[in-house]
């Protein structure tokens, strides 16, 4: 019943997945004969400025490409030059493309080749995480990107393998697991490749004091070449190294007397950046767990390193500085943006340096050379922080926003979404600016044993937190151009949603980015005017990448789910019907490209007939508790609106069916599409998820109404 009924994609699905194993080698070997030994090599990339091989296109992680074909005076004539349909799912994702082939992974670890120019299907790979693992944390939080080295795709399955394959057939070469199967850890940024090492690292310190680390493999053939620990393991061994000894000063009894982690996390699962000519890898390390740090590491400390900026040895892994930007962080301000290096002329000097927008709310410009702060400005609200004291370059915090042993909740600005999260900035060295994607949002957040609050949010992290809260001047987002060596604003544009994509510069004078709305806009790079837009039917959060195949330059993004990091600021998005149902696809634009894609019409939301529901507050109360304890919040959204990760619960006629609902949610019917299993939930708690799913359903269509409403009173955002 559950398969027939409406859930005939489970069927197909599964058939496309066996499809993807076999892998279309005959295709590709063309491609293979094709090989060149020696390739140019630029910022440690395998590339020329024709490719785009990296998440950030080299190891500058700028976001930029050096063509100029298209440019601002012909953008108008930017045209789809083909297009490939995607399954539902996180497809939050930036491509790459090397070899005269785009690459994607799409949720979960699902690898697709296409031949760049005709957008042809040449192979597909599954990296198997929906078969090996059914728990939440697995299939959260979707592959983000994959990396490429001397014809081989590299990628980092969310359950921490790593794996290389062949660029031409997509056959595995090497694979290597980076962390164990029950470690409370996943790992869903991108992985980079700098030269010839394959550098991966993992999330999961926001619900676990796991120990954070980045491993650098051999390229070739998997091997381990170093591990860099983020946080200090057990104080009653010698420190392992100088890292560490570093560490441990600045934290205090975070191990318990039993030996298990009281504190921990420092978990870098999304930026590095490589310096070739100082042969430094940075690492972008994020929050603490527990976030209130009293539980952490009782008596205080910068605990380092959290929240940090580390440079490191590129061959050896070993520390050489590091830049705290939050210390004692305690708000999930994590450093896990990307940090983009360039050379920057400051008072008549040209530095070296490294560029940040930490969650934090501040835009950082450090000299790479030591780690030493250079300047340092706020880009969107600050609550935590008056500034940043130059001599010292620790925050000046605001007194009283230490939240530990105090009852109540305190109004905190950026929230834990931050004024800039993991959507990339780029930097344009023809104009010298930086294009951020910033959020302005504020969230709540008190002592998590000073009493709870309605929408309690995250079991043991020793805080209460609202991350979603009508504050004056929130949900709102923009592209921000920044000029670094000022620190002042050049121009900046409202965008629809709380959540903006992420960012591509290039030479012809453009910055592409797509928006909640479902268009992909090209801005004037110096002015910030709109000189291009395609309406792509479906919103954007990936960022487009630029590449030259066959002497004609192409723009490719993907778009999709989901409207958000994944479900959490959906209610900031809803007005935008960033649904699940919407199409997701691979988009490639040429000038004078002929494809076109059918627009979409929704389907209407249609709220499933409930006539012997009876309101009971109480009840949807311990219903919404369970929601967010179970974390079904964080793939179906946060007071179950959706936010296109998952389907709006508050329409599935599941939720007044409950043995379907028991075959999904328990039983795991839906695994192999990314629907955890609950096994451990009671029959009593599933029927009471169900009753505050089915209280919010009736709750919806007024809901609706009041949003579209905002919507028109907002025109021209
Ligand atoms: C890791 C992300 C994730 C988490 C966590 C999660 N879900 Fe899901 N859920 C999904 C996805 C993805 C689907 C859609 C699967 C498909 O396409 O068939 C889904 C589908 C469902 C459906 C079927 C809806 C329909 O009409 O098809 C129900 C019911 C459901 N989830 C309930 C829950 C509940 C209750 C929880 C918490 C106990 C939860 N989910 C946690 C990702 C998640």
């Amino acid at each position: 019943m559950l398969i027939a009924n409406g859930r005939g994609r489970l069927l197909t699905k599964k058939m496309g997945r066996n499809f993807a194993l076999v892998s279309l080698a005959a295709l590709a070997l063309g491609a293979a004969s094709q090989r060149e030994s020696a390739q140019p090599v630029e910022a440690g990339m395998i590339a020329d400025g024709d490719d785009w091989p990296s998440w950030g296109r080299n190891g500058l992680e700028t976001h930029y490409s050096p063509l100029d074909q298209i440019d601002a005076g012909n953008v108008s004539d930017l045209k789809l030059a083909w297009h490939f349909d995607l399954e539902p799912g996180y497809t939050a994702t930036v491509p790459l493309e090397a070899e005269g082939k785009v690459f994607i992974t799409t949720q979960h670890s699902h690898l697709r080749a296409f031949d760049a120019a005709s957008g042809k299907l040449l192979w597909e790979y599954d990296g198997g995480t929906t078969q090996r693992r059914s728990d939440p944390l697995a299939l959260s939080w979707g592959n983000k990107g994959i990396a490429y080295w001397d014809h081989k795709v590299f990628l980092d399955t969310t359950d921490g393998y790593v794996v290389a394959l062949d660029a031409a057939t997509g056959k595995e070469v090497w694979k290597v697991q980076d962390f164990p199967d029950a470690a409370p850890r996943n790992a869903n940024g991108a992985p980079r490749v700098f030269d010839g090492k394959v550098i991966v690292g993992f999330g999961g310190a926001d619900i676990t004091p796991a120990r954070g680390f980045v491993t650098a493999y051999d390229a070739e053939t998997g091997k381990r070449a170093w591990r860099f620990y983020t946080v200090p393991g057990d104080p009653k061994q010698p420190p392992i190294d100088k890292a560490e000894a570093v560490e441990r000063a600045t934290w205090h009894d975070w191990i318990k007397p039993d030996g298990s982690r009281r504190g921990g996390g420092g978990t870098a699962w999304n930026a590095f950046s490589y310096d070739k000519e100082l042969n430094l890898i940075y690492l972008g390390v994020g929050n603490g767990f527990p976030y209130n740090q009293t539980l952490r590491s009782p008596g205080g400390g910068d605990n380092l390193f959290l929240a940090s900026i580390v440079a490191v040895n590129a061959d050896t892994g070993e520390y050489v500085w590091h830049y705290q930007v939050t210390p004692g962080e305690q708000w999930d301000s994590t450093a896990t943006m990307d940090m983009t290096l360039a050379t920057l002329k400051i008072d008549g000097k040209d530095r070296k340096v490294l560029m940040q927008a930490p969650k934090n709310g501040f835009f950082y410009v450090i000299d790479r050379t030591n780690g030493k702060l250079i300047s340092a400005e706020k880009i969107a609200k600050v609550t935590w922080a008056s500034g940043i004291d130059m001599k010292t370059g620790r925050p000046i915090e605001n007194p009283g926003i230490r939240y530990a042993g105090k009852p109540g909740l305190f109004e905190l600005w950026p929230g834990p979404s931050g004024a800039h999260s993991w959507p990339p900035q780029a930097y344009s060295p023809l104009t010298g600016l930086v294009y951020i994607p910033v959020m302005e949002n504020g969230a709540l957040i008190g002592d998590g044993q000073k009493g709870g609050s309605a929408s309690e949010m995250g079991a043991g992290m020793g805080a209460t937190l609202v991350p979603e809260v009508d504050l004056p001047g929130g949900h709102r987002s923009f592209l921000k151009a920044w000029n670094p060596v000022s620190q002042q604003e050049a121009w900046k544009v409202e965008l629809p949603g709380d959540w903006p994509g992420g960012v591509l510069a290039s030479a012809g004078n453009l910055v592409f980015q797509g928006r909640m709305d479902g268009n992909l806009v090209a801005y004037n790079a110096k002015t910030g005017q709109v000189v291009w837009h395609y309406k792509t039917e479906s919103p954007i959060v990936g960022a487009p990448i630029s590449y030259r195949v066959g002497g004609r330059q192409y723009v490719t993004v993907i778009t999709g789910n989901g409207g958000n990091g994944a479900g959490i600021t959906s209610p900031g998005n809803a007005a935008y019907r960033t649904d699940y149902r919407l199409p997701r696809r691979v988009l490639t634009f040429a000038i004078g490209g002929a494809d076109s894609i059918a627009p979409f019409t929704m389907p209407p939301l249609e709220i499933p007939a409930d006539p012997d529901f009876k309101p009971d507050a109480a009840r949807a109360q311990k219903g919404a508790m369970l929601f967010g304890g179970n974390a079904c919040l964080v793939c179906h959204g946060w007071n179950a609106v959706g936010g296109g990760a998952a389907p709006d619960l508050r329409y599935s006629p599941m939720i007044v069916d409950g043995d379907a609902f028991k075959q999904v949610v328990h039983n795991g019917a839906l695994v192999p599409n990314g629907m955890p299993k609950f096994a451990q939930i009671s029959d009593d708690d599933l029927d009471t998820i169900r009753f505050y799913l089915r209280t919010r359903s009736k709750q919806a269509p007024a809901e609706w109404a009041a949003l579209q409403a905002k919507l028109a009173a907002e025109p021209g955002k």
